[in-house]
């Protein structure tokens, strides 16, 4: 069992909370299964995502698929029935760690990456943002057998159209999206708020120092001082920006 999330000294053990009417319970506890811990061991250790778990707002924990293999070879894959390239992750190994680790808690939601998952999107991100455990399955070659999806997955969650090699970089991606959501994980409460993606809007462009740099300006309303010009001029930034690189999103 990889653990990388640092206790502060008192560690909240279950603090409500209360946002948007919704009730949290913290910290958020994300166990991920997988056959290449070493590939998210990284990706948590940093920036928002460290600090997320150095202030016990959030617990990741990794778990290493071959405990649980079949033998002393550490197989957890095979041939897949009906012929054909590419093996498939067994049912016993990701049954038996599904079924330990949720005898230790009860997960909200069992979630399988899997490119034929539910593609993610901001509204998935806040709605898995108000859970209290999660456990993320990353699947491998040709993916799962079939009966664990039937029988203990609750959510299939894909990142994208496009393949990925296996389901890690997606949980990162999952595990950073909801992670940044939990109160008190951003230093300004409200910035996640102002995300692009949040009202199905883009963000506005943004400037700092300095106002000239080679001739190319900063727009004048954002120097004038004036809030209420500036709100309205980034609304409309943003408008004009989603109607004009995503007009699928309905605004
Ligand atoms: Cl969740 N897994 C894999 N292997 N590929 C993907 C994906 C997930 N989402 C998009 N592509």
């Amino acid at each position: 069992m990889y653990l990388w999330s640092i206790s502060p000294k008192n560690p909240p053990k279950q603090l409500t909370g209360h946002l948007s009417g919704h009730s949290y319970l913290w910290p958020m506890r994300i166990d991920i299964l997988t056959v290449l811990p070493e590939l998210l061991e990284s990706p948590f250790q940093h920036s928002i995502m460290k600090r997320a778990q150095d202030k016990g707002l959030l617990e990741v924990v990794t778990h290493p698929l071959r405990k649980w293999a079949v033998n002393d070879y550490g197989q957890i894959d095979d041939y897949q029935y009906g012929g054909g390239a590419g093996m498939v992750m067994m049912c016993e190994p990701l049954a038996k760690a599904i079924e330990e680790l949720s005898a230790e808690r009860k997960y909200d939601e069992i979630i399988y990456l899997t490119p034929d998952g539910e593609q993610l999107n901001q509204k998935i991100a806040n709605s898995l943002s108000l859970k209290g455990n999660l456990l993320m399955i990353c699947g491998h070659y040709k993916g799962i057998d079939e009966r664990i999806r039937q029988h203990f997955v609750t959510k299939e969650i894909s990142i994208g159209d496009y393949v990925l090699s296996g389901g890690e970089l997606a949980a990162a991606v999952l595990v950073d999206t909801i992670g940044r959501l939990l109160p008190g994980v951003l230093n300004d409460e409200t910035s996640a708020l102002f995300d692009s993606f949040q009202d199905n809007l883009l963000a506005p462009p943004v400037y700092t120092r300095p106002e000239d740099f080679r001739g190319w300006k900063v727009p004048d309303i954002l120097m004038s001082g004036d809030h209420k010009k500036i709100d309205e001029w980034r609304l409309e930034q943003s408008i004009e920006r989603t109607k004009q690189r995503r007009p699928d999103l309905e605004i």
